[in-house]
């Protein structure tokens, strides 16, 4: 008789299987109590993890091992988050510190967290020439550091065969002018080191989507080129390749134009693109006005993501800023998460949580609506209407700028759309109705513009042709000059 197959992190197939036929059983009959008793509700989602669920896509964070122990960083990730990466635990020289010798106890540790809350899980990274094992570049011949990947990528692949659903095999291969980095790989092996790591891997662990996984190949350059044709290439000559990560880490206002663009030619090629690390950092202490362009900018990536469908999965590299690798790193910059230090949402989580087609659950305890807005006097507002077309869509980057000497607390934007625009998903705001004559009105965060200052909101809409503008704007009844 054969055994059964052993999981070898310890579950065992067949009390895998039971498990997933009970859970269908109970799910089957707590929908029929469900439907019985109530009609499903149908509402916004209201975290991160569920609104890109709603859309298809899966919305993940790094994840440190050492801050799982910390309440509020868990509640965190696990109310809002639907994917984990573990952020440095699964690197050769955490896993494999000595040859043949691995240590998988803190990378485990965020598996078992993941699965036992159904988060999907992004393995990063098997070959990469940053925090690689010593012994790995002592090695002096191609053959033997062929063998040392090879082990390397079968021994933590099987470890965790079946549940990582992307893996970085590898990472950071190229310099920016588009030439192979000369890493210890590329200079024992040559060029032929990435498609034998993904050929290993494929063996390795079938059910896993291998994904090559770099920085600044966000937008279209020399770059992200030469990834675009070592992808083209493992294509026609069948090299199994699943995906293409673009890290996403930015500098607030400095979205590349062509985000968009880029993630569908790789689409095109029959990869998945993931947006592996993504990060906009600013200058510390954070200002208000570089807040509000990051929460615009991170709004823009998501809506880059969900224009394309097989852009499936977009993560954050990490939960508060206080844990981010960015003052580390680029010292001087920082904030560049969606929550504070103290695990507040800041604006680029609301606007990123509208971008995925959710709403907050938790209103502004003061709705806007309450608080009657002070009308400023007529011409004591500015607008200034951005817009980036294509062929069947726009995406329109609006600025309202409050010109007169009060403050302006809560306030509705009114303009008419030229006839065939429709808006498909907005940030910062809330659109009414969709087409036609729409008010956009403040949300929690933005309902107050002090004199001379500016805030920023925006929407995504589909046209038939007709790009034209709307050719006035009322804030709060009174006109705007327009910019
Ligand atoms: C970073 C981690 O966030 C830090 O904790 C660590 O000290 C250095 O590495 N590109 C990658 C990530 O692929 O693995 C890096 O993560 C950030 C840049």
């Amino acid at each position: 008789m054969t055994a059964i197959p052993t999981h070898p992190r310890g579950r065992g197939v067949f009390a895998a299987l039971t498990t997933l036929v009970l859970t269908a059983i109970v799910l089957t009959m707590a929908g029929v109590i469900a439907g019985v008793i109530t009609a499903p509700a149908s509402h916004a989602a209201s975290t991160l993890g569920a609104a890109a669920s709603e859309k298809g896509r899966t919305f993940g964070a790094a994840v440190a091992n050492n801050h799982l122990g910390e309440a509020p960083y868990a509640s965190t990730l696990n109310t809002e988050f639907s994917g984990v990466t573990p952020e440095n635990e699964m690197k050769w020289d955490t896993i494999e510190p000595a040859q043949g010798q691995f240590n998988f106890g803190p990378a485990d540790a965020i598996v078992n967290h993941a699965q036992s809350r159904n988060m999907k899980i992004r393995g990063h990274t098997l070959v990469w020439h940053s925090q690689l094992a010593g012994w790995v570049s002592g090695i002096s011949t191609g053959t033997a550091l062929t063998t040392a990947m090879r082990n390397h990528i079968n021994g933590v692949m099987a470890h965790y065969a079946g549940d990582i659903v992307y893996w970085d095999v590898v990472n950071e291969a190229f310099n920016e002018d588009g030439t192979r980095r000369q890493s210890v790989f590329q200079q024992r092996i040559g060029n032929g080191y990435i498609e034998d790591a993904f050929r290993t891997a494929r063996a390795a662990d079938p059910s896993a989507k291998l994904c090559y996984n770099d920085f600044n190949i966000d937008g279209q350059n020399a770059k992200s080129n030469a990834v675009f044709q070592l992808v083209s290439d493992f294509k026609a000559r069948g090299v199994p390749i699943d995906c293409v990560g673009l890290q996403g880490h930015f500098i607030v206002g400095q979205i590349p134009g062509d985000i968009q663009a880029n993630i569908q030619r790789f689409a095109n090629l029959g990869v998945d693109v993931n947006i592996t690390e993504l990060d906009i950092r600013m200058p510390t202490p954070a200002s208000a006005a570089n807040l509000q362009t990051q929460a615009n900018n991170y709004a823009t990536v998501v809506n880059a993501c969900l224009a394309v469908a097989r852009c499936t999965s977009i993560t954050v590299w990490g939960i508060p800023d206080k844990y981010s690798w960015v003052p580390s790193t680029f010292p001087g910059q920082g904030a560049p998460l969606l929550f504070d230090d103290n695990y507040n949402k800041k604006p680029a989580y609301n606007s990123t949580l509208t971008a995925l087609g959710g709403t907050s659950s938790s209103p502004p305890t003061t709705p806007p609506t309450t608080s009657p807005p002070t009308t400023p006097p007529p011409g004591a507002c500015r607008v200034t209407y951005a817009m980036s077309t294509w062929n069947t869509g726009f995406t329109t980057n609006i600025t309202i700028a409050n010109t007169g000497s009060t403050a302006i607390n809560g306030w509705s934007l009114v303009f008419t759309l030229p006839s065939g625009q429709a808006i498909t998903s907005g940030w910062n705001a809330t659109y009414s109705p969709a087409s036609g004559q729409v008010t956009a009105r403040n949300v929690s965060y933005n309902g107050t513009i002090a004199a001379g200052q500016s805030t920023g909101i925006g929407f995504q809409a589909t046209h038939t042709g007709n790009t034209g503008r709307p050719a006035s704007f009322t804030l709060n009844g009174a006109a705007c000059t327009v910019a």
